[in-house]
């Protein structure tokens, strides 16, 4: 019988390809050569160097650099989905970011945005409190759900995932749709032999309380960000080289995707147009994958399992 066993091995396939976690990418607005704000073109180059495995971008904030603006017209001719980052603070700030999402996302078919999360690391920074920042996430989601063609699109937060094992924080977890974490053994001085331990561990932990605190594993996650940098000072026993990513790529990112998580690698390319003095020793300019002008990854990053 052909039939049935065509449909075996279809969803045989479909069975293993789901089981891999997705791939993507934090992503900088601005150009390294000026530090100007990138344009709808830089865009769509950026995306034809980083597409391949990923076809996953996040930007931090809707308005800064005209964020919304100009990406959504790549997005949409690359066939890429984007993560939309609300800025929360300052009031000034906040408010312009929600204009530019009722502005802009209108101009795009609500399927090209995976998820629209209110603040990066705010509660890690205690920019804001976490009823602070869940009242925030209410009021975006209301306006988002307001979009037409946007009634279910998830809006939630991204945070360190060890202020996010704090229970102090559920409130925030409670009433986020989508709660992604960040996790970098490179910032926890860990050593290279002890350095995908660590990171499963940390996000493990962090999924585990996502998933108690909202009573169910039927949830979506992402780790928001996490990666090693290629150059720049150590941290404790952490060291900057291109050895040392290209290891951290194949155990903790090709590892926890064959775990089925999906993971949001930081970052896309080096930001050469950081001050050098910003960070350890440099190290804020060495986070890429990619360096600014070269179209081929700084290490392999094909995984065992493609
Ligand atoms: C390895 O990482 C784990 C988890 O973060 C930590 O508990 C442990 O102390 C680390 N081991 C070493 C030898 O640093």
């Amino acid at each position: 019988m052909r039939f049935p066993s065509a449909i075996a091995a279809l969803a045989s396939v479909i069975g293993c390809v789901s089981a891999i976690g997705s791939l993507g990418f934090d992503l900088g607005v601005q150009r390294n050569n000026d530090a100007g704000c990138k344009v709808t073109s830089d865009y769509i180059s950026d995306f034809s160097t980083i597409g391949g495995d990923a076809s996953v971008v996040r930007v931090y904030a809707a308005s800064d650099c005209s964020t919304l603006a100009n990406i959504l017209p790549a997005i949409q001719q690359s066939n890429f989905k984007l993560f939309v980052g609300v800025w929360p603070t300052d009031d000034a700030h906040y408010a312009a970011e929600k204009a530019a999402l009722s502005a802009y996302l209108p101009t795009i078919d609500s399927s090209y945005i995976i998820a629209v999360t209110v603040g990066s690391e705010a509660l890690y920074r205690g920019d804001l409190s976490a009823s602070d920042l869940a009242s925030r996430i209410d009021e975006v989601r209301t306006l988002v759900h307001g979009i037409s063609g946007y009634e279910n699109t998830p809006v939630g937060t991204v945070d360190s995932w060890n202020v996010l094992v704090d229970g102090a924080n559920a409130e925030v977890i409670q009433t986020a749709d989508i709660v992604i974490a960040n996790a970098f053994s490179y910032w926890q001085g860990q050593t290279m032999a002890n350095s995908s331990h660590s990171f499963f561990d940390d996000i493990m932990q962090a999924l585990q309380v996502i998933q108690t605190t909202k009573g169910s594993t039927d949830i979506t996650f992402w780790v928001g960000e996490t990666g090693w940098p290629t150059d720049g000072g150590s941290f404790e026993n952490a060291v900057p080289s291109v050895d040392n990513a290209a290891q951290f790529w194949q155990e903790s990112v090709c590892g926890i995707r064959a775990w089925g998580i999906n993971t949001l690698v930081f970052e896309a390319f080096d930001e050469s147009w950081k001050p050098v003095t910003s960070g350890i020793q440099g190290v804020e300019t060495h986070w890429g994958v990619w360096t600014n002008d070269d179209t081929s990854p700084k290490y392999s990053l094909n995984c065992a399992f493609a």
